[in-house]
């Protein structure tokens, strides 16, 4: 019953990273909603943030390894560049949830396209950090 919440480049930062755009809840604020949440959906939560491409990569991969039930992933700016996560996505039978705070669609050009979203089984972004918690609880009914 393990959900594996993947956090990609300058996430770590949030809570003062363009505030306007991302909100002021902290990564660990999120984290502690989740963790609530999930406690609720008799769920359990590994949270995790890199800035390297390749350690998401290897983090679906293991999420894969361990029989996790879903990942929700917000790639940050990987999303629209990064092949290797799509392939990643598509290697394995994990279900993959694209998370955004943000609703990409609704800003630069460069972020209407998601390589994440070739592959994920579905998408939630637009509500901030509650973006995440919708997620789980798709996660939670699949
Ligand atoms: C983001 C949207 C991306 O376009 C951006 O590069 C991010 C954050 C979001 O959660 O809204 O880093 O994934």
């Amino acid at each position: 019953n393990q959900i594996f919440v993947l956090n990609g480049p300058n996430l770590n930062l949030l809570g003062t990273r363009e505030p306007a755009i991302y909100g002021s809840t902290t990564l660990a604020d999120i984290a502690a909603q989740l963790e609530v949440r999930a406690a609720e959906l008799g769920l359990a939560v590994d949270v995790r943030q890199s800035n390297h491409e390749g350690t998401l990569v290897d983090w679906i991969h293991e999420a894969q390894a361990i029989g996790a039930r879903a990942v929700l992933l917000n790639a940050g700016a990987y999303t629209h560049t990064s092949v290797a996560l799509l392939d990643a996505i598509k290697a394995v039978t994990v279900p993959v949830i694209e998370v955004h705070l943000s609703n990409p669609h609704t800003r630069e050009e460069f972020r209407h396209v998601s390589f994440v979203g070739r592959a994920a089984r579905g998408t939630i972004a637009g509500f901030g950090a509650r973006s995440y918690v919708l997620a789980l609880e798709a996660a939670a009914a699949l």
